[in-house]
């Protein structure tokens, strides 16, 4: 598939909505087994809040991407230097209609190339987030260390870019 099917943009304030809608309908297709649907409203009503998307977009030293389809927001990704030389992926979501077709490693790339001051790049990822899991070690991520947090192992994920 063609990157011009789905340009992949820095999001401006109007993404927040739509950024917010392809959350919440990945994370509860993501997150329901493994959370339950209840939880995952109330997380997902918290962290994806068009208050709280709206002051990530444009933060200093952030990437807030967009990958966009026929006027829709299909994708969105956020990292963020964590320390120097270190780049923080704290989302990368594609909706579930439009997984396994490019769009996650297109957007992967596209936050790697605009921080060329990252020589490491860092994320958690559920253990049992099997799509989340493979999609990283495809990419060449490596597991770097894990935790338990209320019962839900996650593991740390790494890999040096250049
Ligand atoms: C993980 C995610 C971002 C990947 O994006 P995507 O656009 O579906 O992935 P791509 O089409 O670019 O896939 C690239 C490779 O990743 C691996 N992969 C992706 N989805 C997979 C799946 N469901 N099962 C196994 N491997 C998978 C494959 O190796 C794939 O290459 P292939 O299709 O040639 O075999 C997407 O599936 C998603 O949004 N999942 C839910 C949210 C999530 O788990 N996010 C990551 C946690 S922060």
């Amino acid at each position: 598939m063609d990157n011009a099917d789905f340009p992949i943009r820095p999001a401006i304030p109007p993404d927040a909505e739509g950024t917010r809608r392809v959350l919440v309908e990945t994370w509860h297709d993501t997150y329901d087994p493994l959370l339950g649907t209840e939880n995952v409203a109330e997380i997902t009503g918290q962290w994806h809040s068009v208050e709280v998307l709206s002051q990530q977009i444009g933060l200093p030293d952030a990437s807030f991407l967009v990958a966009g389809h026929s006027g829709r927001l299909i994708g969105h990704a956020f990292a963020r230097m964590s320390q120097p030389g270190v780049l923080f992926l704290s989302r990368l979501y594609v909706r579930p209609s439009w997984q396994r077709r490019g769009v996650g490693t297109r957007m992967l790339g596209a936050v790697v190339e605009r921080h060329p001051e990252a020589a490491r790049m860092r994320l958690n990822v559920e253990s049992e987030n099997g799509k989340g899991v493979a999609f990283y070690r495809r990419h060449g991520f490596a597991v770097a260390g894990e935790r338990t947090e209320e019962g839900l192992r996650s593991l740390q994920m790494e890999k040096l870019l250049r």
